[in-house]
Formats: structure tokens, sequence, C-alpha cells
């Protein structure tokens, strides 16, 4: 059985070297999307403080679709180009939103988060979707964030291919 050990780090950069690790280990030998995507998003609950939600949304080819997640009942399809999933969608670009009440068309799930990060999940050329975490705190999300975002999600898409 896995288990999570309690961050030893003192620093952001080295919670995430934490994390990354442990993220290996979980998904390491196993190739389903499901079974890795749920458990990627378990494990950085319990990880990362100050977070409300964390979770995939897939992309079926014409829209985002919700996937396993961490925390409240979500919206279960987005736009490409809608709210700050859509956007990181259609832009391939990760996203770090400050105050999602400052971001013109997001689209709010759960009405206690206050700022947002998402990464687009790339396989290639094609847009497999997006990883996105929540936070009910303003401005919770750095370029530490998104560099150790960043990570993770290359461990999960790696994990894919096996
Ligand atoms: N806020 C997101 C929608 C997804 S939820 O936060 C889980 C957005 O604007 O795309």
């Amino acid at each position: 059985m896995f288990a999570a050990r309690a961050p030893l780090s003192t620093t952001k950069a080295g919670l995430y070297d934490e994390i990354v690790e442990q993220a290996r280990g979980l998904l390491a030998g196993e190739r389903d999307r499901i079974a890795n995507a749920a458990n990627f998003a378990a494990l950085i609950w319990h990880a990362l403080p100050a977070i409300n939600w964390c979770g995939f949304y897939f992309f079926d080819g014409t829209e985002l679709v919700v996937g396993p997640f961490q925390g409240k009942p979500a919206c279960v399809r987005i736009a490409i180009g809608k709210g700050v999933c859509g956007t990181a969608a259609a832009m391939r670009e990760t996203q770090v939103v400050k105050d999602v009440h400052a971001f013109p068309g997001h689209i709010a799930c759960d009405a206690a988060s206050r700022s947002e990060i998402v990464v687009p999940l790339i396989d290639g050329d094609q847009l497999l979707g997006v990883w996105d975490v929540d936070s009910p705190d303003v401005a919770r999300f750095d370029g530490e964030d998104r560099a150790g975002m960043q990570r993770l999600c290359a461990i999960f898409m790696e994990s894919l291919r096996g």
C-alpha cells in the first residue's frame, strides 16, 4: 500500500520535489488513465496546503469533461475557450489566476474558490485535457507552483505512455 509521507520541506520548491518523487512512485508500472488520474488527484489533494479542489478535465473531442478529482462536486462540461480551464486548453498554456473574480468568464463551481492554476495536458500535438487546482486564498499560486505543477503533470503524462 502506498503511504504518502508527511512533507519534510519548509520551502515550496522542496515540497514540490517531494511530491514529484511520490508521484513517480505512485504511478510507476500503471498506464490506466483513470486509475493514475484518481491517485494523482488524491496525492496532490493531501500534499498541498490551502486548496479546495483539484482534478482533471479530459477533452472528449468536442469539449472538456470532468474526470477524477478531489473536492466538492464540479461543473461537468466546459467548452474550449470558456473559463480558466477552457482558456488553458485553447491557448495550450498554463493559466495562473491570482483572483478568479477578476478573470472574465471564470466558471465558479465552488463559490469559495478565489485563485486557480490550470495546466494543459498535451500529448504530441493532441490535447488530452487539463489539470485544475483551486484555492480559497487570493494569489495562492505563483511561478513556483506553475513549475511544480508542470513537473507533476509531465510525470502523469509519462505514466500513460508506460
Ligand atoms: N473554475 C474553472 C471551472 C472548473 S472548477 O473550478 C472545478 C474554470 O473557470 O474553468
